[in-house]
């Protein structure tokens, strides 16, 4: 069962700034094409640095509420239509929000859940009618670089990146749930459900990088431990700074789907 502590990142902004700033700009997409009414209530799981919770927060209004929910809230900023709840979204317990929801939202929170196949009727069967669910989820794909300085630094990042992706494996991270999400959303008896990828490339110093190094950074130990090289992980995090290192992003699969 993932609590806190087996939770496998600390919240903390250099890590959720790179990572709002990759983000966003999808699920703003997907929130102006589901146009949530002003006035509705809606539910932020995993709310994490806060920056979809203040979107829906926009868009609900004085007249709507927006139920934010993490573990760790510490980021999450108080607004007067926000409601912040503390909670191990884990146990398979009620949410600590009241619904029926317009729209249910969980960015990067399920593929660390165990319960995530159970969790996602739970959330379908929280909507009004009507009401959409919109998940965003990483899937693991192959490491690839695009140009690097040399050799050396591209297999190192091939290496490192893998190695950051078995240590997320051991903790309960589930690198290919996202593309099992469309399906399980259509079990869960949702309709005009739908999956878009993204993918791009990133360049050293840029915020993607940023984000390849935060992850690394905190995962620095436990790999090795696990019999990574220190060296090659220290160059992996030097070469997140050079702008001659171009790889490809981590793959963000969004997916949405409708009670009926
Ligand atoms: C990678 S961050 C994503 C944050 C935010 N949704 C975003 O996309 O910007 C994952 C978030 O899920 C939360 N989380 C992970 N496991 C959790 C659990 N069992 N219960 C509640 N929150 C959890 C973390 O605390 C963290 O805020």
């Amino acid at each position: 069962m993932t609590n806190l502590a087996d939770y496998v990142f600390h919240n903390v902004p250099a890590q959720l700034s790179p990572l709002e700033e990759f983000l966003d700009p999808f699920t703003r997409a997907e929130l102006a094409e589901i146009a949530p009414a002003p006035g509705g209530r809606f539910l932020d799981l995993g709310a994490g640095g806060g920056s979809v919770t203040r979107m829906l927060s926009e868009i609900a209004g004085a007249s709507g509420t927006v139920a934010a929910v993490d573990q760790d809230t510490h980021m999450v900023a108080p607004a007067p239509n926000v409601s912040i709840h503390t909670q191990d979204l884990s146990t398979g317990e009620p949410l600590p929000a009241e619904g029926p929801f317009d729209l249910v939202h969980a960015r990067l929170l399920t593929h660390h859940l165990e319960n995530r196949v159970e969790f996602v009727h739970q959330l379908a069967g929280s909507l009004k009618p009507g009401g959409w669910l919109l998940l965003g989820e990483f899937v693991r794909s192959a490491p690839k670089v695009v140009s690097a300085p040399s050799e050396k630094h591209a297999e190192a990042f091939v290496r490192v990146l893998d190695g950051l992706y078995d240590v997320m494996t051991a903790r309960h991270t589930h690198g290919a749930w996202g593309h099992e999400v469309h399906a399980t959303m259509l079990d869960a008896g949702l309709t005009d459900v739908r999956t878009q990828w993204h993918y791009q490339s990133w360049t050293g110093g840029g915020h993607g990088c940023r984000l390849f190094e935060n992850n690394v950074s905190q995962k620095r130990d436990a790999m090795i431990e696990a019999g990574f090289d220190a060296a090659d992980i220290d160059l992996f995090l030097a070469s997140m700074h050079d702008p001659a290192m171009v790889v490809r992003s981590h793959e963000f699969v969004s997916i949405r789907g409708r009670r009926g």
